[in-house]
């Protein structure tokens, strides 16, 4: 599994999904239960509200904190506050109560439209914004300037308000699309812009947030417009609840980023569970027609995923979460798992009887570990478990939990290609291919634990993984020729790529002649 990077994903669903005025604000329990349900899907950071709108705002988002250190939830918290001390102060109160850092997410009015309806000036705002970030500062907690309307405002007042905040030690810029205004080419230039502003004061440092609303429907383009260019965080809510038409799907978003590389896929059955969570506290319906997650798309194959998500019921919340908010899940029969994949974190839940194969291939589209004979016979689909070659199909996904799993994915492709793959490719070792994948990883573990194998061990080694076109002479030389390679005892990489392309058939003319 090749990733081009990690952008992180912003769950605002505990704080702009309830500014929906359709939804329910979820019970304590409740908002436990999608806080693990975020984290299973990978979340890195979710709001835990606006702890300055009240005193139960205040213990519920302490509450959450609190569980994502108790639980050891991969998900990391953030709070929303006004550019004011007082409001910065109530996320550190959050802080002190849960025993864990609280990122700061302070919010201003930026468009011109705003500040003649306020009667604001931008020494009035530089002002607000300095106390507030000097506030998080002396709390000791990371600041991020959120420009709200940044899309329509003029940007003079942006670099005034952006000036104050890093002057005054924000780690962060949040760009908004308060209201669904830009077009992904608008995406492009404001991040260009934002990016030449931070080279030129010399504060490449700071990180950059979108968030963006879907008033136009363009809210899920532009956001993966913004991580393609060079955002790091992108906000969503779940299935996009929030203000007017809403905000960028969570679902769409960590589906389609994975899509385009920009983060490790989530298994489309993670998601829905996390949708169906959701809106069981927010007393909110999954439409029919939602994209991956309503139910037209949940009985149709065009997704390819549909052995994973047949009879899908939602998973339990694990054992760290209170009874009540395990309750409120109301499912039975999964359990939650973590390990890492071809050095990729993975969270998921899975039945007990889910194999570690179907996990690679159906859940997390790692197609390249074969299914053969699935009940342990031929070899196929060997894997490797924390160095050490194991059949994926007899083996538990379940028991994978806190390990490490490497996948034919895993090794190099051109041009630091690894050794196996070339010395495969220069002796023709595969015919259909089929055995192929797992022969690669036996060698892989072999090479790690015996550098210089005799002919024997390497006929050892293979003797679990069959080649059904019979070509063991060429797989046993070529993992030789592996080795050598390895030791630097044999060049890498000659003739790369195509030695084995035949040369094109003579013409009937040129045989003639
Ligand atoms: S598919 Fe696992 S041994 Fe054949
Ligand atoms: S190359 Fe065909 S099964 Fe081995």
């Amino acid at each position: 599994m090749t990733t081009k990077g990690h952008v992180q994903v912003n769950d605002e669903s505990l704080r702009d999904g309830l500014q929906s005025p359709s939804v329910h604000d979820p019970s304590p329990d409740e908002k436990l239960a999608l806080l693990h349900a975020m984290s299973a899907i990978g979340v890195d950071v979710a709001s835990v509200g606006l702890p300055a709108a009240s005193a139960r705002a205040v213990a519920d988002a302490a509450a959450l904190v609190k569980e994502m250190s108790d639980a050891r939830l991969r998900v990391r918290p953030t709070a929303a506050a006004r550019t004011t001390e007082a409001d910065v102060g109530a996320v550190a109160e959050v802080s002190q109560r849960a025993g864990a850092s609280v990122e700061v997410y302070a919010f201003i009015g930026s468009s011109p439209i705003r500040h003649y309806v306020e009667g604001w000036d931008l020494a009035f705002l530089r002002k607000r914004v300095t106390g507030a970030a000097e506030a998080a500062r002396k709390a000791g907690l990371p600041f991020c300037l959120v420009t709200e309307d940044t899309t329509r405002a003029h940007p003079t007042s942006l670099t005034a308000l952006w000036d104050a905040a890093i002057d005054s030690g924000a780690s962060r810029l949040c760009l908004c699309d308060t209201v669904g205004h830009a077009d992904p080419f608008g995406v492009e230039a404001l991040v260009a812009f934002v990016k030449s502003y931070l080279a030129g004061r010399g504060a490449s440092h700071v990180k950059l947030d979108w968030h963006g609303h879907e008033d136009r429907g363009l809210g899920l383009a532009n956001a993966l417009q913004a991580a393609s260019v060079g955002v790091e965080r992108i906000h969503g809510t779940a299935m996009g609840v929030g203000e007017r038409v809403g905000n960028v799907a969570m679902e769409s978003l960590l589906y389609n980023l994975g899509k385009i590389g920009e983060r490790p896929p989530v298994p489309l059955q993670a998601l829905r569970r996390y949708t169906d969570i959701a809106a069981r506290a927010m007393r909110w319906s999954v439409s029919p027609g939602a994209p991956l997650v309503g139910e037209l798309s949940r009985g149709i194959d065009a997704l390819r995923e549909v052995p994973c998500v047949l009879g899908e019921q939602v998973p339990p919340i694990p054992a760290s979460t209170s009874d009540a908010a395990r309750d409120a899940t109301q499912e039975e029969g999964f359990v939650p798992i973590r390990l890492r994949v071809n050095d990729d974190p993975v969270e998921t839940f899975v039945r007990p009887s889910r194999t570690l194969l179907e996990l690679l291939r159906y859940d997390l589209d790692l197609v390249g570990t074969r299914q053969g004979c699935d009940k342990g016979d031929c070899g196929a689909c060997t894997v490797l478990i924390d160095g050490q070659p194991h059949l994926a199909c007899l083996t538990l996904a379940a028991h994978c939990d806190e390990r490490e799993v490497s996948t034919v994915e895993s090794l190099r492709g051109p041009p630091a290609l690894d050794p196996l793959l070339d010395a495969f490719d220069r002796c023709g070792a595969g015919q259909c291919g089929f055995c192929t994948p797992g022969m690669l990883m036996t060698a892989t573990a072999l090479l790690h634990r015996d550098p210089e194998p005799s002919r024997e061990a390497v006929r050892r080694s293979i003797s679990g993984n069959l080649c059904r076109c019979t070509g063991y002479g060429a797989i046993v030389t070529a993992i030789e020729l592996a080795a050598k390679i390895k030791r630097g005892a044999e060049p890498a990489g000659v003739d790369l790529p195509g030695r084995h392309v035949p040369p094109p058939l003579a013409s009937a003319k040129e045989k003639a002649t």
